[in-house]
């Protein structure tokens, strides 16, 4: 019953289609009729969770609550599901709305192509911004794929990328782009095609011209990647630099879109709409940090391999992964930065369950240079993988001396922090026993100090608490500067898109400040006017609007009322060119904070490196201190 020869024709933009006139009135009904027809509930809800049959039915665990045994039922025969625990059901529209946040149009509009249904009659004004948003993008995608195989001024990324082993059916599949260096060849196509300047903007294509008025191409001279979302949706992009220009490019090896209404860094993985059949058949992911590693690796026969884009995972990240398997392999650069991503997405990913390898990529200095110098040496690293008990307690021992007191305690620290992210009570008694045997201490001991160490980490599940952060007496420096800089943002917007280009989600290391300032910038990109646009209710209101989560909804609520009146009792009476000056200082200590940590990190790689006498870590974890100073320095200047 199911429709998978359908399956490959892509989401089709449908831009106008019968006049609205000549279509019936309740056809968008009709249409949710045909299209129900034509799909099997249980291969869309599939795509989502771990369906196991029952009887003549499908259960699971509900992906809508935390719960240990399923209660979730899929019918294939009524073509309904329902969640006994709690409560929910409906059919495959609604599945898809509420898994997805979609509403009915766009869950239509999503699940038309997997039926092999057109849709019609399509009103623009019927469907919501989000739709919009995703016709740019997805029409973007096809201009720079366009320009990259057609344009002269293609020739050298076209060469490159050859050269770098990228097959043409791989480019093709993967939608690979190039946009020129223009400031606004993309824009006034899709101007041509009936975006409007601000949709565009929204999109994320392009930037707003910080001196007059008017935008410009947010991406020009650079090797395209559409980032999709897992139903094959371009939802973004990251924009590597194009090869002629890689020594000179100031603005970094990979620029990426910025945080819209339709992407989210966060909650996306590069390659999964690819992977994810792959990643359910093989009931394991493999994780690589970049574009090149990605594609290489399913060029390789590697299917099931997705990207983190160059960060740690995060644990929306692993929830999206978790809807197609429990097991994941890490395989991350071998370099200082690559490590430490690596970990902090395993900590995530210990939290969550998941059954985690670690593979070591041998030779090259990431899975892409290993696979091109030969593929067979990747297969035997990703069958060797190592589990992660195994990765960690090597990696923390290496070097130490067991009988040294010192050296004791620190592995005892390392590996105890770790296994407090663990999960699964099972696997934790694992690593304590496993610790106790390595360090000859007793079990309980190492229990005690867990426990205790649980106890005061704060609860991460618990809401957004922004008048603790007001009263809190031990509230870090860092916080405090994020404070003062949300609140300058919120009472001189007209600095705001200085803000935007000179801080990145990233460097706010609080979650809440992190979360609000997201919001801000997503909120920032959907208004017209730069004048007053955070002094009154209109942001509260959208929050109100955008945010469905009431718990989450009041901390972002609150921390904006708290952020207010901050703003009226420090900045007062500054003036706006005073703001600016202000702005740019703490931008500038947040930066070298965040830039401190990292050599911080790296330092900690290099003294390992050391006692382990690794030449080729030494140089390396120095040679990534030398990046990263020099980046302090000129910002010190
Ligand atoms: P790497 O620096 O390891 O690049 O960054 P790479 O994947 O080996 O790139 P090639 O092989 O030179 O083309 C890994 C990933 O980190 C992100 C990108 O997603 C990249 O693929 N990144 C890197 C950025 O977002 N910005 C940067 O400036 C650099
Ligand atoms: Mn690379």
């Amino acid at each position: 019953m199911g429709n998978r020869e359908n399956n490959k024709s892509r989401r089709v933009v449908i831009f106008t289609g019968l006049p609205r006139r000549f279509a019936p009135r309740n056809d968008k009904m009709n249409q949710a009729e045909e299209i129900k027809s034509k799909l099997d509930i249980v291969e869309v809800v599939r795509e989502y969770v771990q369906l196991k049959p029952v009887g003549v039915n499908f259960t699971a665990r509900c992906p809508f609550h935390r719960e240990r045994t399923p209660s979730f039922v899929v019918s294939p025969e009524r073509q309904i599901w329902r969640c006994f625990g709690c409560g929910k059901g409906g059919d495959v529209f609604s599945f898809v709305m509420e898994i997805e946040g979609l509403n009915f149009i766009e869950a239509l509009r999503q699940l038309a192509p997997k039926a092999g249904v057109q849709l019609r009659s399509y009103n623009p004004q019927e469907t919501s911004r989000r739709n919009r948003l995703l016709d740019a993008a997805d029409l973007a995608a096809k201009y720079y794929h366009k320009v990259l195989l057609e344009t002269p001024e293609a020739a050298g990324a076209r060469q490159y990328l050859q050269q770098r082993g990228l097959k043409p059916e791989t480019i093709a599949e993967w939608q690979i782009g190039y946009s020129r260096e223009s400031w606004d060849d993309l824009f006034n196509f899709l101007k041509t095609r009936g975006f409007s300047e601000q949709e565009i903007f929204l999109a994320g294509l392009s930037v707003k011209k910080e001196q007059g008025v008017g935008y410009y191409n947010r991406f020009r001279g650079r090797i395209m990647f559409p980032v999709n979302d897992a139903a094959g949706n371009p939802v973004g992009f990251s924009a590597r630099v194009s090869p002629e220009r890689e020594a000179t490019e100031r603005m970094g090896k990979y620029v990426n879109s910025p945080q819209t209404q339709i992407y989210d860094k966060s909650k996306i993985l590069f390659g999964l709409d690819k992977a994810k059949n792959f990643i359910r058949e093989a009931e394991t992911a493999i994780v690589v940090e970049g574009q090149m590693d990605a594609l290489s690796s399913h060029q390789a026969g590697f299917k099931n391999a997705v990207a983190s884009s160059g960060t740690a995972l995060s644990s929306d990240q692993i929830k999206l992964l978790k809807r197609y398997a429990d097991n994941v392999l890490f395989a991350f650069d071998v370099d200082a930065a690559g490590q430490i991503a690596a970990e902090r997405g395993i900590e995530q990913a210990l939290g969550q369950e998941m059954n985690i390898r670690v593979i070591q990529v041998p030779g090259g200095k990431d899975p892409d240079e290993c696979i091109r110098n030969n593929p067979d040496d990747f297969r035997q690293a990703v069958e060797a993988a190592q589990s992660v008990i195994d990765y960690y307690f090597g990696r923390t021992f290496r070097g130490l001396d067991l009988n040294n007191i010192a050296d004791k305690k620190q592995a005892a620290e390392k590996l105890l922090k770790v296994t407090s992210f663990i999960g699964s009570t099972i696997e934790r008694d694992a690593w304590l026993r496993r610790l106790a045997n390595a360090l000859e201490v007793n079990e309980q001991v190492l229990r005690e100090v867990l426990d205790k160490r649980q106890r005061r980490r704060p609860d991460k599940t618990r809401a957004v608490q922004p008048k603790d952060a007001a009263v809190q007496p031990n509230i870090s420096h860092n916080q405090m500067l994020t404070e003062s800089l949300l609140a300058l943002a919120l009472k001189f917007p007209e600095h705001f898109s200085y803000l935007i280009n000179n801080i990145s989600p990233e460097m706010l290391t609080e979650e809440s400040q992190r979360a609000f300032y997201k919001k801000l910038v997503v909120y920032y990109n959907t208004i017209e006017s730069d004048s007053n646009l955070f002094n009154d209710d209109s942001l509260k209101s959208w929050l109100g609007n955008t945010i469905a989560n009431e718990e989450e909804l009041i901390g972002l609520q609150g921390l904006l009322d708290t952020l207010l009146l901050l703003a009226d009792k420090d900045f007062y009476e500054m003036n706006a060119s005073d703001a600016r000056l202000e702005i740019g200082k703490i931008i500038n200590q947040l930066k070298r904070k965040h830039l401190i940590k990292k050599m911080l990190a790296i330092e900690r790689e290099l003294a390992e490196a050391e006692r382990r006498q690794d030449a080729g870590g030494i140089t390396e974890s120095m040679e990534a201190f030398k990046v990263v100073a020099d980046e302090v320095r000129r910002i010190e200047e």
